[in-house]
């Protein structure tokens, strides 16, 4: 079914805990995306366990791609490239799709590309909006909170990044500490709107030119206020704590955001990654670009989180620049941008 002109790239995404395969054409039609989500099997441990997620994605690798293929209704005649995450991740869950992805370049004989991660989490947004440069993006995960600056495609400049833990990351401890479920972000983005900010968290704002986070002190903070009212039998309400604890991150990532996208005078501001899908976020950074004259884009949250349609895009645009990986592509749990 490919036409001249067309690019086919076939995605594959096993990072962490979803299984994802997906076609894309031309790195921004989705011909499918398909993502089998293991959160139900973490979920009692109250986190992803690594032996667990690599045993799943062996056990879905084969059956997902097939699927993408068959929604698409491509075959691999017509597929142009193959495109996989190489990082960052767990090195076990990455070394299922990598090693999918490999044996499938060798036996199909078609072009191999190593995708990092982030890059993909980014290329989110080229699906819905072309992307205009200069450009500024947000990455806030579970793993990754960071601002890169991109002045072309593919050139990715990390000009600030978290020195402690990730915003999602927080967010999962702080939830786990008020005794909600796995994964704790989206319970405290929704009690938050049920609260009132009662309490004073903390904002690490670092030096005054710094554009990096940290969120280690607030998360301390909440858990021994936490602590504290317990041993005292005062009483907290709960939905008061999360929208204190949000408004509190909210702030510090809109300002430092808003302060680089001026700065560096961008045309386009980007949010990516899993807690993009915080409801507080979007709203306060939408309101910030408006009065501020910037052009933001926002993903649906089906890109916001793991996906393989992410990975074939930032592929695709990797593949038209000739850029190609070897059969000594390996999983890099710590990959650098
Ligand atoms: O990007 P992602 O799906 O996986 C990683 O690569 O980390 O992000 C998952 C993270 C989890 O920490 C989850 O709690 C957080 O995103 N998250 C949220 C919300 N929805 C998901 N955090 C805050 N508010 C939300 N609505
Ligand atoms: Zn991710």
């Amino acid at each position: 079914m490919t036409k001249k002109n067309e690019t086919i790239i076939l995605g594959i995404e096993t990072s962490c805990d979803e299984t994802s395969a997906a076609i894309v054409k031309n790195g921004r039609d989705i011909l499918s995306n398909v993502v089998s989500s293991q959160i139900e099997s973490h979920k009692r441990f109250g986190g992803v366990v690594p032996e667990i997620a690599s045993r799943h994605h062996v056990e879905q690798i084969t059956y997902i791609i097939e699927e993408a293929m068959k929604e698409a209704d491509v075959t691999f005649d017509d597929v142009d490239g193959i495109a996989v995450t190489e990082g960052p991740g767990l090195v076990g869950a990455l070394l299922v799709g990598v090693n999918a992805a490999k044996a499938l370049a060798f036996a199909q004989e078609k072009p191999l590309i190593g995708v990092h991660h982030i890059a993909g989490h980014i290329y989110a947004n080229h699906i819905v909006q072309e992307l205009s440069f200069p450009l500024l993006t947000l990455v806030v995960s579970g793993g990754h909170t960071e601002l890169i600056y991109m002045d072309e495609h593919a050139s990715f400049h990390v000009i600030g990044e978290t020195r402690d833990d990730a915003v999602g990351e927080a967010y999962d401890k702080v939830a786990r500490t008020l005794g909600l479920p796995y994964p704790g972000g989206p319970h405290i983005d929704k009690l938050a709107h049920e609260g009132e900010v009662t309490i004073d968290f903390p904002r690490a704002w670092l030096e005054d030119d710094s554009y990096d986070f940290s969120f280690s002190g607030l998360k301390s903070a909440v858990i021994n206020k936490l602590h504290n009212a317990k041993q005292k039998n005062e009483e907290l309400l709960v939905e008061n704590v999360a929208a204190s604890f949000q408004e509190s991150v909210i702030d510090v990532l809109v300002t430092k955001t808003m302060k680089a996208a001026e700065e560096k005078q961008v045309n386009q501001l980007l949010l990516a990654g899993g807690v993009a899908a915080n409801k507080g976020l979007r709203q306060k950074l939408t309101e910030a670009c408006e009065q501020h004259g910037i052009h933001l884009t926002i993903p649906p949250l089906s890109l916001c989180t793991d996906n393989a349609a992410m990975i074939a895009s930032a592929g695709t645009i990797l593949y038209e620049q000739g850029v190609r990986s070897d059969d000594r592509l390996n999983g890099q749990p710590g990959k650098q941008l």
